[in-house]
Parts: structure tokens; C-alpha cells; sequence
């Protein structure tokens, strides 16, 4: 070999050194900062975990497959009103109440399927023990995880009592609502029988004596001419006028309602709606079904007119059939057009009350209704109204 030959092998030798060396430093370090960077992301990781946990608003709990708490963050002794220290170690038992049989794992606190709190399909609704004793609504979310080997739940609780307080508030104001709506309808029902009693008993009567009066006057002799113009005059005006009288109290209150029963009233309220609107409306009923109490019967009377007068003012229908039937202590009524159809819409508009009304008096009778589009036009109403105690 020559010198220069071996010169340059030399040299290459001592660069694949170099090399080998570099590369080899190189990987070294680079695992090295792998796996700092790695451990250095989970301490971050834990640590704004445990920041979140720690300041969490909501009450987080770790629990063990005995249902012991091995984990629970300020919030959580806040809630129960007792220390962090207190809880971890202790039964979940001691802080939430189990669904009846003996509870052995997290789930049997809660138990799929039940107490569902309805806003979340993981939520439940369960109660929770304060340190003192004393009860209280917790909406909460359990989930599971595997951790060397083990299995752990995390409990995510809410203090609803507040919700639940302004819940029932909010539930018996409604209550009260109804009560005064329903109030409201009977006053103002018998007001309007109050009324139309006067009109036809008192005014009314006056009207016919009056008239008894002219015909008697027409008859005696002597009369001149125009004087005998004048009364013809006054007659027809009387006569006018007892027909407005009869139709005022028979809008404000129809006395078949009183004195025929039902039936006769839902006839006579058909007859006038064909005469007034030109529209065809066939009533389905039979007399005897509808010997009601006066409550039901003015309730159900009050619907029907409701929604002929819809028809009559939205509907633009040609034809309307009213059926009523009973059916196993229940009455089932339908009344049904062809027109327009009923939107979704229409039924929001906060300005309208008839459809309100006729829900309220549904309701007041412990019913159900349901007012939609009908196919193939037209809009559809059903009522179930039970009738137990309101047969005469
Ligand atoms: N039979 C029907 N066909 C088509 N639309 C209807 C029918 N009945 C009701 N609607 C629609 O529903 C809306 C609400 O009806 P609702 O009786 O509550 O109020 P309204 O008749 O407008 O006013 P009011 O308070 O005087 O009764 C109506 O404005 C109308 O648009
Ligand atoms: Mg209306």
C-alpha cells in the first residue's frame, strides 16, 4: 500500500468515527428530550388537571369499585358540607342515598334506566346526604375508567335544590294561574246566564207588553191616518227589537243550554253557524250521551263555538263535522273542517286566546286535546274528556 493510500484510509476511518459517534450522540439525546418533553406535558397535564379539578365549581369524586371515595375536590366537601379530608376514604354511602337494595358498586347509586334527570341522557337524579344529615336533589353524571387494572368511576355532581325550589315555585304559581283562569270562566259564565236572564225576563217582558199595547191601540177605532202609520212604524221596530234582545241572550247565554240540555244547544249553535256562514255542518250525537252536568256541558258547549267561530273567521272550509261520542266513561269529541288547515305557527301567536281558552277548560276537566292539521285539508281537534261524576 502506498503512503497516500493509506493516508486516505486513515482519514476515512476517522470520519466514520466522528460519524457514528455524532449520530449515536445525537439519537441519545434526542430520546432523552422525547422523553423530558413527555413528562414534562404530563406533570403540565396533571397539574392543570388537579388546577381544574381542585377550582371546579361542580363537586368531582373518585370512586373505587366498592364505592369508596378515593378522590374528592373542595367543591365536593362544599357540597356535602364537610372537609376534603372527611370524604376521601369514606363510603359514597355516607354522602348519596342508594336506590333501595344494599349498594355495592358506584352504578347501584346509579342504576341505569333510572332517575333519569332528563337533561342530558347521562344525568341522574339522586339525593345527596349533607354532613348534617339533611337531604337534597343532586343531578349527576357517572362514567368509568380502567387504571392498572382497576376500575374507577368519576362522579360529577350539582346542588339542584336551588333549580328544584324555583321549579316548584314556578309549578305552583301555574297552578294558582289555572285555578284563577278557571275562576275567571265561572264568574264570567254566570254573569253571562245573569244577564241574559235580565234581558229576556225583564226587558224582554216590556218588549212584549208594549207590543200586547200597539196591537190593542191599532184596534180601537177612531184612529186618524197618520197616527195609525205611526204605530204600524213602531210595531215593526218593536218586533226588531225583540229579535235583537233574543239573539244578545241567546250569544251571551243559549237557554237550551239550561233548559234542553246539551244537545239541543249544540243544534241550535249548528243551525246558526250554517245560516250565518253558508258553511255545511253536520253534528254527530246522541241526546242521551249528553245529559251532562251544567259545568261540563257549558265547558263543552263554549269549545264547540270556539272553534266554529275559528272556522268561520281562519279556516275558509266548506264543510265541518262535530262528533261526539261516549265511550267508556269518557267523551270523545272531534270536530273537523276542510279548509286551510291549521299551522304550527298559528298556534303561538301570543295574541290569540281561543285555542288558549279551549286547552284551559280541557285541562280544568282533567282532559286531553290536540289541535293539528288534518289530511288531506283541513284542521282537526280532538278532546277525551273523562265523565265520571258528570252524568245527570
Ligand atoms: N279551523 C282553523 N283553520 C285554520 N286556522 C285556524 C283554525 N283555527 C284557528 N286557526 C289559526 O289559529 C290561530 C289561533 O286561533 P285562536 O282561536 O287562538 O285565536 P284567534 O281566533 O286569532 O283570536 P281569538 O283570541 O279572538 O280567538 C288563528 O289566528 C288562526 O290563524
Ligand atoms: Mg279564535
Amino acid at each position: 500500500m502506498t503512503p497516500q493510500r493509506r493516508q486516505r484510509r486513515s482519514r476515512a476511518g476517522a470520519a466514520v468515527l466522528v460519524f457514528g459517534f455524532i449520530s449515536g450522540y445525537c439519537a441519545g439525546t434526542t430520546a432523552a428530550a422525547m422523553r423530558r418533553a413527555r413528562s414534562v406535558r404530563r406533570t403540565v397535564r396533571e397539574l392543570d388537571g388537579r388546577r381544574i379539578v381542585h377550582s371546579a365549581s361542580d363537586a368531582i369524586l373518585s370512586i373505587d369499585e366498592h364505592a369508596f371515595i378515593l378522590f374528592a375536590n373542595p367543591a365536593a366537601a362544599h357540597m356535602f358540607a364537610t372537609s376534603v379530608s372527611a370524604m376521601q376514604g369514606g363510603s359514597l354511602s355516607r354522602f348519596i342515598q342508594s336506590t333501595g337494595r344494599e349498594a355495592r358498586s358506584p352504578l347501584d347509586y346509579f342504576p341505569a334506566g333510572a332517575g333519569r334527570a332528563g337533561r342530558r341522557a347521562t344525568d341522574y337524579a339522586v339525593t345527596g346526604i349533607r354532613a348534617n344529615g339533611q337531604l337534597f336533589p343532586i343531578e349527576g353524571s357517572i362514567s368509568r375508567v380502567e387504571q392498572d387494572g382497576q376500575e374507577i368511576c368519576t362522579v360529577i355532581l350539582r346542588d339542584v335544590s336551588e333549580r328544584h325550589l324555583v321549579q316548584q315555585k314556578l309549578a305552583r304559581s301555574h297552578d294558582q294561574l289555572r285555578q284563577l283562569s278557571s275562576a275567571l270562566q265561572t264568574i264570567r259564565e254566570e254573569e253571562r246566564t245573569h244577564i241574559a236572564r235580565e234581558l229576556h225576563d225583564d226587558l224582554g217582558q216590556l218588549l212584549a207588553s208594549l207590543r200586547m199595547d200597539l196591537t190593542l191601540l191599532q184596534r180601537s177605532n177612531g184612529l186618524p191616518e197618520p197616527g195609525r202609520h205611526l204605530i204600524e212604524g213602531m210595531e215593526s221596530n218593536l218586533v226588531t227589537a225583540i229579535a235583537s234582545l233574543r239573539r244578545i241572550a241567546t250569544n251571551l247565554r243559549p237557554r237550551a243550554l239550561d233548559e234542553g240540555g246539551l244537545y239541543f244547544a249544540l243544534q241550535g249553535l249548528r243551525d246558526e253557524f250554517v245560516e250565518r256562514h253558508n258553511i255545511a255542518c253536520i253534528l254527530m250525537a246522541d241526546e242521551n250521551e249528553l245529559r251532562l252536568d251544567d259545568s261540563a256541558s257549558t265547558a263543552i258547549f263554549r269549545i264547540v263555538q270556539e272553534a266554529l267561530t275559528n272556522i268561520a273567521r281562519h279556516a275558509d272550509a266548506t264543510s265541518v263535522v262535530l262528533n261526539l261520542d261516549r265511550i267508556d266513561g269518557e267523551l270523545l269529541v272531534t270536530i273537523r273542517d276542510d279548509g286551510r288547515g291549521i299551522r304550527a305557527e298559528d298556534m303561538e301567536k301570543a295574541a290569540s286566546l281561543g285555542l288558549v281558552g279551549m286547552r284551559e277548560r280541557v285541562w280544568a276537566m282533567d282532559g286531553e286535546i290536540s289541535i293539528s292539521a288534518d289530511e288531506p285539508t283541513g284542521t282537526r281537534i280532538d278532546i277525551v274528556l273523562p265523565l265520571a261524576e258528570r252524568t245527570i
